[in-house]
């Protein structure tokens, strides 16, 4: 089989692999479609400090279940499947709190163990999430960047009284969007950029309005209008963010983090005990797959707005340099394997 490998910072080679006998408990995938997120690129480029090399990347992929391993029943032969990238232990302090995500010996499928950017793909069969008929192939491999927004939104419970203030309309910013809105109908949604085009794809994602800060400050635009955002979820992830969302915030309302930047943030405790403020973080998703595919079955998101291009696998070294140079035409980037 093909798998596309990256075998040291900024070496990405399609390889020749033998394929892969699924072990006890696990599943193997026949690949169809693949996401690229922006993690595949920053192990491609040597930035992400998790992966380790030679790596087989990508962690948002669909795909038909060929083979069963011991153990695993054989009724799940031909079953379509989105793969939950999160693999924990079942057993430690953080997976017996709901927290698998942060599972105390965590392996992320395409960080820490060879992903799905491959023709085919052992994992284990529980994290082989059915997908029901009515989802189309498309929907299914957008599964996990929405489980992102599961993974945040649920910390918060937002409501229809919420007035939401989003940083950065990228991928994730967006996935953020069309969950406040879609699922939870919060009444007021904001999204803030520097890139018009990017804010453009947010109002298509359901944004009530968007915000250009690069030319203007966005306090001063808010204070314009006696705004105070009773929900903030920083998808931009700049250390600087967090004490200008305490500034902004409304008294009680809550901050959700999802950066990794390892620069100190300045921030004033008394902007956020004054105020009674919560600041969760979220990183990947905590069982979010069953949450994600009855959003999709309900028609309440639509992946389809953030899909802009697909490649075939072969052409992967450009999708992803499309992908890392074009930021105001590309969102969601897919590959096909047949
Ligand atoms: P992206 O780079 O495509 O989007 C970020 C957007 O933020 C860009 O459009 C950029 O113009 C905008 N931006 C940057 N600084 C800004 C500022 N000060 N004010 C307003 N907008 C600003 O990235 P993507 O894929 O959407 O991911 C966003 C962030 O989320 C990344 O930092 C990534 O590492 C992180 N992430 C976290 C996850 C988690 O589970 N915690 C999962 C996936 C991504
Ligand atoms: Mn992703
Ligand atoms: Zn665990």
């Amino acid at each position: 089989m093909k798998s596309i490998v990256v075998q040291q910072p900024n070496t990405l080679v399609i390889e020749d692999r033998p394929l892969p006998t699924p072990a006890a408990g696990e599943v193997r995938v026949k690949v169809k479609l693949a996401g690229i997120c922006g993690s595949d690129s920053h192990i491609y480029r040597g930035h992400n400090p998790f992966a380790k090399y030679p790596r087989v990347i990508g962690h948002e992929f669909f795909g038909v279940i060929d083979a069963v391993g011991e153990g695993v029943d054989s009724a799940r032969l031909g079953q379509r499947v989105s793969v939950d990238p999160v693999i924990s232990c079942g057993h430690c302090y953080q997976c017996s709190v709901g927290k698998p995500n942060v599972c105390a010996s965590l392996v992320v499928l395409g960080v820490h163990r060879d992903g799905g950017f491959s023709e085919y793909a052992a994992v284990p069969a529980k994290n082989a999430k059915l997908i029901p008929d009515a989802i189309s192939d498309k929907h299914a491999v957008m599964v996990e960047p929405f489980t992102i927004a599961a993974n945040v939104t649920g910390h918060v419970s937002p409501t229809e009284q919420d007035v939401a203030l989003i940083y950065g309309a990228g991928p994730m910013g967006l996935v953020t969007v069309q969950a406040l809105k879609g699922v939870y109908k919060v009444k007021q949604v904001i999204v803030v950029d520097r890139i018009e085009e990017r804010l453009a794809m947010a109002e298509r994602s359901g944004a009530d309005w968007v915000i250009n800060n690069g030319n203007q400050s966005l306090q001063a635009v808010l204070d314009e209008k006696g705004i105070k955002p009773t929900l903030i979820v920083d998808a931009a992830c700049h250390p600087t963010i967090l004490q200008e969302a305490i500034t902004l915030a409304s008294p009680g309302a809550r901050i959700v983090l999802m950066g990794f930047s390892s620069e100190p943030s300045q921030i004033v405790q008394q902007g956020i005990t004054g105020k009674e403020l919560s600041i969760f973080s979220s990183r990947l998703n905590a069982n979010k797959f069953p949450v994600v595919i009855d959003w999709l079955e309900k028609g309440l998101i639509d992946p389809d707005k953030l899909i802009t291009h697909t490649f075939d696998y072969k052409e992967v070294k450009d999708a992803i340099e499309l992908f890392e140079k074009d930021q105001r035409q590309c969102c969601k980037v897919l590959l096909t394997f047949s």
